[in-house]
């Protein structure tokens, strides 16, 4: 068992709060798990002792996760059925061996957790295995259980995170999905060379995006006041942005008590928009140019209802149409996913902390579950 973590980075610092601390060293982790992972521009997994063949050989992807790790996975989805065309179903580790599951020794299954602890995915991932397939782990804890029952590790490089709302574990997740992304577009074929090369250089760019929100969280912590008194929220988005939205509702949910749900916008019609009303806030996320239109639509909808909208905007989509309340960086629509979600951590964070309450350990909640 190998530990590589300094203890001395436990401490809180200067920070009120871990989660605050933890927020804060996202570049610095971001860049730490993919800098040994790329080799001459391209993605490399041999330092992991990681199998090309697990991304060639099957047929499909299963992702298993719980929480804000399960989140991590939607990104995953999105991201590699877009560039390798290959399917991916991302399941609730809970459900995941009640529900039949199409498995076989087809089957790639992503188990992805920060602790490696956690009861259900650890059963789901022994469930998989038992019917053959290839396991591949995404684990933030060296030598926890996930680790040592897969085929296969990749490690978040994230540090210890004590916070039991994840930040910095998540961040790392998604960034270990964009290397597999990359990784299975140029094996299969998908992806060129000089493609690949483009796609890991975008990536590379991940840590000073996210580095220039946390210079600017003081325009967060500003319009986070406009939640404080909330009880209900509604995050709007589409495409990438909406398992973007899953797990930023889930941060403030979680530390904040304030009911928050996310939506698919074009979803919101079909029934939820009923609760709309006068001075509900919306928080809506616009970091997909070619959706732009029509989350600018939904946007509308919701406005004619009387809900306060709050705006994030990747930076040059701004239109006469929308003024966007925070601007986030301009990366490739595809690795907006990170800096996106990176905003919303500080939102939750200024809710909470300015609510008076225990930012790192909310009621009713375990860094750690061990119990199915
Ligand atoms: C708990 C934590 C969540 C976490 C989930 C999965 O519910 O409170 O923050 O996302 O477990 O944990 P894991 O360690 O498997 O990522």
């Amino acid at each position: 068992l190998e530990l590589d973590w300094d203890i001395n980075n436990s401490s809180k610092k200067h920070y009120p709060f871990y989660m605050e601390k933890e927020i804060s060293e996202q570049p610095e982790v971001i860049e730490k798990t993919i800098r040994s992972r790329i080799k001459d521009g391209l993605p490399d997994f041999s330092a992991d002792g990681v199998d090309d063949s697990i991304f060639t050989e099957c047929e499909n992807i299963t992702v298993i996760a719980c929480g804000t790790a399960m989140h991590a996975g939607l990104i995953g989805k999105h991201l590699i059925e877009k560039a390798c065309a290959v399917p991916v179903n991302v399941y609730m580790a809970s459900e995941y061996m009640y529900c039949d599951p199409i498995v076989s020794d087809k089957t790639l299954v992503i188990c992805v957790s920060q602790s490696g602890e956690t009861i259900d995915t650890l059963e789901a991932l022994k469930y998989a295995k038992s019917k053959g397939a290839k396991t591949l782990s995404i684990v933030n804890v060296k030598g926890s259980s996930i680790a040592m029952t897969s085929d296969n590790v990749i490690y978040t490089n994230a540090g210890p995170e004590i916070a039991v709302a994840s930040t910095k574990a998540y961040t790392t997740q998604v960034a270990v999905f964009y290397l597999i992304t990359a990784k299975t577009a140029l094996l299969r074929g998908c992806f060129n060379e000089d493609e690949t090369k483009s796609f890991v250089n975008e990536l590379e760019k991940i840590p000073q995006a996210v580095d220039d929100i946390l210079q600017r969280k003081d325009e967060i912590h500003h319009l986070s006041q406009s939640l404080l008194t909330a009880e209900h929220t509604f995050m709007i988005g589409r495409g990438l942005d909406y398992p973007a939205l899953l797990e930023a509702s889930l941060k403030l949910k979680e530390i904040s008590y304030i009911h928050s749900e996310a939506f698919a916008s074009g979803e919101l019609k079909h029934g939820t928009i009923a609760l709309i009303i006068k001075k509900t806030p919306v928080i809506a996320l616009l970091t997909q140019e070619k959706l732009m239109s029509k989350q600018i639509s939904n946007i509308r909808e919701v406005e004619s209802r009387g809900a306060t909208v709050i705006s994030f905007v990747k930076d040059g989509l701004q239109t006469k149409d929308i003024n966007p309340d925070f601007i986030l960086p301009n990366l490739n629509d595809d690795f907006m996913a990170i800096p996106a979600v990176v905003a919303m951590q500080l939102l939750a964070y200024y809710v909470s902390a300015d609510k008076g309450l225990d930012v790192d350990k909310p009621r009713n909640l375990a860094k750690v579950v061990t119990v199915e």
